[in-house]
């Protein structure tokens, strides 16, 4: 699965941006016969078809928007992607489908042989996003992997410092499950690393870096997530401080603290997790609009409802 990798890329992986080039669209599971078929198999409330709001939009300006996909066939919901205003979301395809799961363990069967790590438990699920997509800017809680198949996207990665991720941003985004984006100033991009995404190259990170997405054409991506025992301390450790801010008015600091007390706030957060002490915010995941393949842009607008499928 992997074509170019090096012992350079091994002793870069998970601590600077890496860059290689991998075999997926070999597999022929990424064409559009075959994300048809996936699309009509996947279980519904594995998939999540999303549009933006566009800036006109009375109730919906620039708002990440969910939408009623029931009933739509595979075949008109990637028609819907690759007319501009829709992108799919295939969560855990890559776990659920015996087919894409044989690719996914010889993904990370690779990445093991070559970088030694043989703790992987990645997850892994398959994008579909039109041509004028646009991934806000946020981080990742887990290690990431942006595998690209198809198409061309630009990835604008920004330093991992306080200033682009701030204590809030980072604990709002553990605490809340639907909540990823951070705040974000455009006159950040002269500080950020461009990559325009080819077919067939891959990229990866430092865990937490911030970074945004534009499509540059229609696109189908694989990405894959793993956890780790740093991820999942930073993580426990946010929780903590979450919980300190929300709940006891406390000013909280992961980035000021020493690793010492983050280590105890790591032991401290996994505790209030199991016992419910921890913050926690239940936001609800309202539908508002549906894939009407008789519209334009496939698009309808409805009542907002409580996602239910
Ligand atoms: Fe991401």
């Amino acid at each position: 699965m992997l074509k170019d990798w090096t012992d350079a890329h091994t002793a870069a992986f998970q601590k600077e941006i890496v860059s290689f080039q991998h075999k997926l669209e070999d597999t022929g599971l990424f064409t559009d016969e075959a994300l048809i078929a996936l699309l009509d198999k996947h279980p519904s409330e594995q998939l999540d078809v999303c549009s933006m709001g566009d800036p006109n939009h009375p109730h919906y300006p620039n708002k990440m928007r969910t939408g009623d996909f029931r009933g739509i066939d595979g075949k008109a919901i990637l028609a819907a992607a690759k007319s501009g205003m829709v992108w799919v979301n295939v969560r855990r395809a890559m776990n659920i489908h015996p087919e894409y799961k044989a690719v996914l363990d010889e993904m990370y069967g690779a990445l093991s042989e070559k970088t030694g790590n043989k703790a992987f438990n990645p997850k892994g699920g398959i994008l579909i996003s039109s041509p004028i997509a646009k991934v806000p800017y946020h981080f990742d809680k887990t290690e990431t992997i942006l595998w690209h198949v198809r198409g061309q996207k630009r990835m604008y990665l920004y330093p991992l410092t306080p200033e682009y991720i701030s204590d809030t941003g980072y604990e709002n985004a553990v605490v809340d499950m639907l909540e990823d984006d951070l705040p974000f100033r455009p006159d950040w991009d002269k500080d950020a690393s461009v990559f325009d995404l080819q077919p067939g190259q891959a990229l990866t990170w430092p865990m937490n870096q911030p970074h945004r997405v534009d499509n540059q054409s229609f696109c189908v991506s694989v990405t894959t997530e793993y956890s780790t025992v740093a991820s999942g301390r930073r993580n426990a450790a946010m929780l903590t401080n979450a919980t300190l801010r929300h709940k006891f008015g406390m000013s909280p600091s992961y980035w000021k603290a020493g690793p010492a007390e983050n280590y105890i706030k790591s032991v401290f957060g996994r505790v209030i997790k199991k016992t419910g002490l921890a913050a926690k915010v239940n936001r609800k995941d309202y539908v508002t609009f549906k894939i009407d393949p008789d519209s334009d842009n496939y698009v309808v607008d409805v009542e907002p409802f409580e996602r239910n499928f």
